[in-house]
């Protein structure tokens, strides 16, 4: 089976290389980068708790798959690759924003999620300032999301597939891809495209912008252990820097970072952690979750037959990742069926019309 997926991001890839590994033939089309769209943007998180309190629970039960497959999908595409991908599972600390909020962890602790007052969140991130407590999530994850991307573009090619960077997709004939250097017939065409989706079909998918900076510690200063998180602030520390996002804003395709932008982002982060104020900016950058109308990922066929799409994964596209690797190649090969929560043609009769 000949399989033509537009975009190159981590969904893409992912779904390629399974796809490869079930002897299928793969061609991905990108418009710029392999991995240089919402996957190179992202913080990387698998926060399974953290971003999924008010998740509906098919989206919640994806990102448990996800979540449980995570340590399994790392080591091998780090051993097909030969990169490493950082799957770092030191935890995450979810601080309260006030009692209410305090009410709402108090209910949702159990098992390993553990409520900490302010002596025990103090003890996990001894930056922290003034606090009320929260949740302890011992086990919550973070992958390095730029070196995903690369490694799995590298197993996607050591695999057999594919792949035409800087090459946009204009057109989907059928199950043909007509990009501005040719024509790719397949049996089957993927949308993968991120924000970009709903360009080239009637997909419903938004872009959803987020702003994040990365502040480097003063020498001597230590980075937290585990990721923070604040009501509407995560601080994840990564490679010696401490990445702080993220803003939301509908704004379609603008990816340019802003002085206020920074400045909340900044002034969120040190809200919980007030010595983050002697910290240097070392980057700033922003990217676009794409979100389709209930928020709910969009994962199978569209109502033309051959022409399947996986996207809308909006703010949890590294988590989802290797579920939807899976779970989307097996759809597409017709081993599995869609999710009914998750079938694109929930929002259209024909995507094409
Ligand atoms: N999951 C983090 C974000 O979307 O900002």
């Amino acid at each position: 089976m000949k399989i033509v997926i537009i975009g190159a991001g981590v969904a893409g890839l992912g779904i390629g290389w399974r796809l490869l590994q079930q002897g299928a033939s793969v061609t991905i089309l990108e418009r710029a980068q392999a991995g240089s769209g919402a996957s190179w943007a992202a913080a990387g998180m698998l926060a399974v708790t953290a971003e999924l309190e008010d998740a509906a629970e098919p989206e919640r039960a994806l990102a448990l798959r996800a979540s449980a497959l995570w340590p399994g999908f790392a080591a091998e595409l780090e051993e097909a690759s030969g990169r490493a991908v950082f799957l770092n599972r030191d935890g995450a600390l979810l601080l309260a924003g006030g009692e209410a909020h305090l009410s709402v962890m108090r209910a949702r602790a159990e098992g390993e999620l553990r409520l900490v007052d302010a002596a025990g969140a103090k003890a996990l991130v001894p930056l922290l300032g003034d606090t009320l407590g929260g949740l302890w999530s011992p086990r919550e994850a973070h992958v390095d999301n730029r070196a995903l991307g690369e490694a799995l573009t590298i197993a996607f090619l050591k695999a057999g597939g594919l792949l035409y960077p800087n090459e946009a997709a204009v057109k989907i004939e059928g199950r043909s891809v007509l990009t501005p250097y040719g024509r790719y017939d397949g049996d089957a065409v993927l949308v993968a495209a991120g924000a970009w989706s709903g360009l080239l079909e009637n997909i419903p998918i938004v872009p959803v912008k987020g702003e994040v900076i990365a502040l480097a510690p003063p020498v001597g200063a230590a980075l937290p252990g585990p990721v923070v998180w604040g009501e509407h602030v995560y601080c994840v520390p990564r490679h010696g820097r401490l990445l702080v996002g993220a803003t939301m804003e509908e704004a379609g395709f603008d990816t340019s970072v802003t002085p206020s932008g920074h400045d909340q982002l900044r002034a969120s982060a040190e809200k919980l952690m007030p010595s983050l104020k002697g910290w240097a900016l070392a980057d700033h950058w922003a990217g676009l979750r794409p979100k389709s109308p209930d928020g709910l990922p969009l994962l199978g066929e569209t109502a033309t037959p051959g022409l399947f799409v996986a996207g809308g994964q909006y703010r949890n596209g590294i988590l989802f990742t290797p579920a939807i690797a899976a779970e989307m190649a097996d759809v597409i090969l017709g081993k599995a069926p869609v999710i009914p929560a998750f079938d694109p043609r929930r929002f259209l009769g024909d995507l094409h019309e």
